[in-house]
C-alpha cells in the first residue's frame, strides 16, 4: 500500500483523524494522477470484486461535512470510490503480468511443502548397542523399508530398525529372485530410506556375490552403502564361510547383522526356498554358522525359515539377538517383508506373513475410480 492509500484508507483509525482538520485529511486524495488507461481497468476490476465485507467497511466512513461534499462536487475528478485497506490494490499491469508473478510467488522459500519431521520413539533402539541390549528384555521389532515413504511410515510405526533389504529386487523392482540386485540398487534404495531421516538403526543388505571376492571388495561395498546410502550397518548372507570377513569388517568399524538359515541369495543353488533345520545335521550346521557369526562381533542375527524348536534353542546359546522371520515366536526379535504385510505385491506373500491390510485393494479401487471419473468428466469438477 503507497503512502497515499494509506492516508486515505478508511480503515485506518489515524486517518479517520477525529479532532484533526478535516480540508488536511482529505488533501491526499486532492493529489490523485491521472490515471493510466491499464491501470483504470485494474481499479474497474477490483472495485466491483470488492467483498461485501471490505464495502460495509468503506460505508461507515465518517460522513463528509456539507463545505467537503460541495468541493468534491465541483471537483469530479475528487470523487474518488472508496478505498479499502482490506483488499490489498492489485498491482497494475496486464493479465499476464500479474499470472508471472503469482509463479513468482509461488517460488518463494516459504512456500515449500512442509514435510512433518519423523517421529521419535522413546524406547525405540538408535544404534547397534541399544539392538543388542534389548535381548532378554522386550521382543525386537524390524520390517524392510525401500523407499522415502516407507522408510518415515516404518520409522513412525516405532521400529528397533530398518532393513533396506535385496528383496527390493523381487518386491519393487519385479525380479523373481534376489539375484540380479546390485550395488547401484542398494546404494540407492538406502539413500532413498536414509532421507526419511529415521530415527531407529538403518540396515541395509550387501547384494549378492560382494561378500565373496574378496575382503577389499566386500569392505568397500559396504563403505559405500554407509557412506553414499547412509546405512548404520549392513547386513550379510552366510555364517562361518563369511565370519572371518565380518570379524575384519567389523574391526574396521562396520556393524554387521548376520544372516543364517534360509539365504535368498543361494536359491539357485539350494534349489528353492524351504525350511532349514529340520534335520539333525542341519540344526547342526545352523548352530556353528550362529555361534561362528557371533564370535565375529555381529550385533544380531537374521534368522530365516528355521525350524522353531530349532530356533528357539540357537536364541538361548547365542549372545546376540536372534531376529526371525519365518522361524517361530521363541526368536528375540521379528523381521518382515513391509511389503509382503501390507498386501502391497505382484507375488503371494510366504505362508508366514501376517496380512496387515490390503494396499493392492486400496490402491487398485482409488486408481480404477480416477480413470472412472476423467473418462465420465467428473474430474477435474
Ligand atoms: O532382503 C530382505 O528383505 C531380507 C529379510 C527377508 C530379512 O533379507
Amino acid at each position: 500500500m503507497s503512502d497515499e492509500e494509506k492516508e486515505s484508507s478508511p480503515s485506518k483509525p489515524s486517518d479517520s483523524g477525529e479532532g484533526k482538520p478535516k480540508s488536511k485529511r482529505r488533501a491526499p486524495v486532492r493529489r490523485k494522477k491521472p490515471a493510466s488507461p491499464n491501470a483504470k481497468k485494474a481499479e474497474e476490476v477490483t472495485s466491483e470484486k470488492v467483498a461485501p465485507e471490505v464495502a460495509s467497511v468503506a460505508d461507515q466512513k465518517p460522513e463528509k461535512s456539507e463545505s467537503e461534499q460541495k468541493i468534491d462536487e465541483s471537483h469530479p475528478k475528487l470523487q474518488t470510490k472508496p478505498k479499502s485497506s482490506a483488499k490489498p490494490k492489485e498491482k497494475e499491469g496486464k493479465p499476464e503480468d500479474r499470472r508471472h508473478s503469482s509463479a513468482r510467488s509461488q517460488r518463494q522459500p516459504n512456500r515449500k511443502p512442509q514435510e512433518h519431521a519423523a517421529k521419535y520413539h522413546e524406547d525405540q533402539a538408535r544404534n547397534v548397542r541399544d539392538i543388542a541390549n534389548l535381548k532378554g528384555k522386550r521382543p525386537i521389532v524390524a520390517l524392510t523399508a525401500y523407499d522415502s515413504v516407507m522408510g518415515r511410515l516404518v520409522n513412525d510405526a516405532g521400529v528397533d530398525f530398518i532393513l533396506v533389504g535385496d528383496s527390493v529386487g523381487t518386491t519393487l523392482l519385479g525380479h523373481l529372485t534376489t539375484i540380479p540386485v546390485d550395488m547401484t540398487d542398494m546404494v540407492r534404495h538406502t539413500a532413498a530410506v536414509r532421507r526419511a531421516q529415521p530415527k531407529c538403526l538403518l540396515v541395509a543388505d550387501l547384494p549378492f556375490g560382494e561378500a565373496s571376492f574378496s575382503f577389499d571388495r566386500l569392505l568397500e561395498s559396504a563403505r559405500r552403502l554407509m557412506q553414499e546410502g547412509g546405512a548404520d550397518a549392513v547386513k550379510i548372507e552366510g555364517g562361518r564361510d563369511v565370519a572371518d570377513d565380518i570379524e575384519k569388517l567389523v574391526a574396521t568399524g562396520v556393524p554387521v547383522l548376520g544372516h543364517i538359515g534360509l539365504l535368498p541369495q543361494t536359491v539357485k543353488a539350494i534349489g528353492g526356498y524351504r525350511k532349514f533345520g529340520i534335520d539333525r545335521h542341519e540344526a547342526e550346521d545352523l548352530f556353528t554358522d550362529a555361534i561362528a557369526l557371533e564370535e565375529a562381533g555381529c550385533f544380531a542375527v537374521v534368522a530365516e525359515m528355521i525350524e522353531e524348536a530349532v530356533a528357539r534353542e540357537l536364541t538361548k546359546q547365542i549372545l546376540p539377538p536372534l531376529i526371525g522371520i519365518g522361524s517361530g515366536a521363541g526368536c528375540d526379535g521379528q523381521i518382515l517383508v513391509s511389503t509382503d504385510i501390507l498386501g502391497y505385491n505382484t507375488r503371494k506373500a510366504p505362508s508366514f506373513v501376517k496380512s496387515y491390510a490390503n494396499l493392492n485393494q486400496v490402491i487398485s479401487r482409488a486408481l480404477s475410480q480416477y480413470v472412472e471419473e476423467v473418462r465420465g468428466g467428473k474430474f477435474p469438477c
